[in-house]
């Protein structure tokens, strides 16, 4: 339960909302508002970006009452209207940052959707054909995009919000050949020049929970299918929570049940 002296964040990824979902989500939804301050959401909220599904999610959230942020994933653009499922859950009060940040209970957010490409040595460069070169700018892009909402924050407590994982350490469990297109290590240069108290994203939904940057930041991947398998009995969602006095430190972010 949330008490005085902490903020909790509830964090979940990969809801995949079909039209079919009406009914299934909202008990999930109700658990994590009843244990956490606010509810992060890391994208593919909706299976194939289709309105009506938006507009299930939007239904099932409605019963949350505490803030909810969210970031988009790869699904939410396949209709190819990704800012009309960001209309449609805005009606219901869910702020979707695209490389925007804002203030949840004194905790700073910067959020974005991020891309694929690769970690470390093995990253794609931006060499050759101009179609890898324009696939190599839009990581760049969701980078600067990070970057630019973490440089936003002033908050002594920040957080941030991705669909794809900056790190490789949270997709390993993952098919090896298919790590290039679960993340990108690109991801991870603006939280070493930003840190954060902790990381989500989801996406790798046979990754692992839990890993760190460069710099030990923890980062929780959040899919839901990965929760789910991986915690039998537990709700499908990450707990965090972080002092609400302003002079504690970074490394006071700790995972707490469920
Ligand atoms: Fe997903
Ligand atoms: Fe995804």
């Amino acid at each position: 339960m949330p008490t005085n002296d902490v903020i909790r964040f509830a964090a979940v990824g990969d809801l995949h909302c079909t039209k079919g979902s009406a009914g299934t989500l909202r008990g999930l939804f109700a658990e994590a508002a009843k244990a956490a301050d606010a509810l992060l959401l890391c994208g593919d909220l909706t299976d194939y970006g289709l309105a009506e599904e938006a507009k299930v999610l939007a239904d099932e959230l409605s019963v949350v009452s505490v803030p909810i942020v969210a970031v988009l994933g790869n699904h939410d653009f396949e209709s190819g209207t990704p800012e009309e499922v960001t209309r449609i859950l805005g009606t219901v009060g869910v702020k979707v940052l695209d490389g925007e940040a804002l203030e949840v209970h004194g905790v700073g957010i910067a959020g974005a959707k991020g891309f694929c490409g690769g970690f470390g040595r093995g990253a794609l460069g931006p060499w050759g054909e101009t179609a890898i070169k324009h696939f190599v700018q839009e990581a760049l892009h969701e980078t600067m995009k990070l970057e630019s909402a973490l440089a936003k924050l002033r908050t002594p407590h920040r957080l941030a919000l991705l669909h794809y994982a900056p790190i490789v350490g949270t997709v390993e469990g993952e098919p090896v050949d298919i790590f290039p297109f679960l993340g990108s290590s690109r991801l991870e240069e603006p939280l070493l020049r930003y840190p954060v108290d902790a990381v989500f994203h989801g996406h790798a939904h046979r990754g692992t929970l839990e890993a760190r940057t460069i710099n030990g930041v923890p980062v929780y991947n959040v899919a839901k299918p990965l929760l789910a398998r991986s915690r039998p009995g537990q709700p499908p969602f990450r707990l965090v929570e972080l002092p609400r006095e302003v002079s504690r430190e970074r490394s006071d972010a700790a995972e707490v049940g469920p």
